[in-house]
């Protein structure tokens, strides 16, 4: 198995989203032996920027039609970003919340992937089929307050969570399943409830590990 490792926490040690997803990959590389991990920290890492004309493509492609020849280069970076992801089996993204959704790096990876005839296929009626099919994944998402909607108080902090429900969505759209997830959280608060969080993340951590 090869998996991508997605991080989008620019905190070093301290991060709490990376520390679960290293609990994940130790405990799927004891029962995998011939597991590949690749590392993809998003802060720091170059991505081509959407705009100069480059949107159009995504247009044309979405009509039928393929990229101008002035984009074409530009282009070529998005689908070398694309045939990168694309040559996993697997992908860990690890990420906090960053004002109810994710950090902008990763909001700018999704959309550098996410194209039609590349990532995706739609037909007139608006039917789509991802083309990442045949994949797996896990979301490992952190946040100070818990958005995970078990209880009345919660529950209505589940709408305003845009971001672990946000990278399911996306992950299914391009065809990945399964999409397994863990929340990490609260990460904020009484360091009883942080460690509680912490300890809940690495049991889940063991659990998918296990069936991954
Ligand atoms: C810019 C920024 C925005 C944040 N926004 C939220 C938020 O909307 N909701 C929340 O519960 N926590 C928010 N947090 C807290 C982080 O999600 C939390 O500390 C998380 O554990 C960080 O994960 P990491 O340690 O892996 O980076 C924010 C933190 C930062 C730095």
């Amino acid at each position: 198995m090869r998996l991508l490792h997605i991080d989008a926490s620019p905190r070093d040690t301290r991060s709490r989203s990376r520390a679960v997803a290293d609990h994940f990959l130790a405990a799927l590389a004891a029962m995998r032996p011939a597991l590949v991990v690749e590392p993809l920290k998003l802060f720091g890492h170059a991505l081509p920027t959407l705009a100069d004309g480059m949107v159009e493509g995504r247009y044309a492609r979405i009509m039928g039609g393929t990229e101008t020849p002035d984009i074409a280069e530009k282009w070529a970076e998005v689908q070398g970003h694309v045939d990168h992801f694309l040559s996993f089996d697997a992908y860990v993204i690890s990420t906090p919340m960053w004002n109810f959704g994710v950090p902008y790096v990763l909001k700018h990876y999704v959309d550098v992937l996410t194209h039609p005839r590349i990532t995706f296929v739609n037909d007139a009626q608006g039917n789509v089929t991802g083309l990442a099919n045949g994949r797996k994944a896990l979301v490992i998402a952190a946040s100070a307050m818990d958005f995970g909607g078990a209880g009345d108080a919660n529950d209505a902090l589940a709408a305003l969570d845009f971001q672990l429900r946000y990278l399911e969505t996306w992950l299914r759209f391009i065809g990945v399943d399964p999409v397994e997830t863990i929340r990490v959280a609260p990460t904020f608060g009484a360091p009883e409830a942080v460690e509680a969080a912490m300890a809940a993340g690495g049991a889940s951590a063991e659990r998918i590990a296990a069936r991954f």
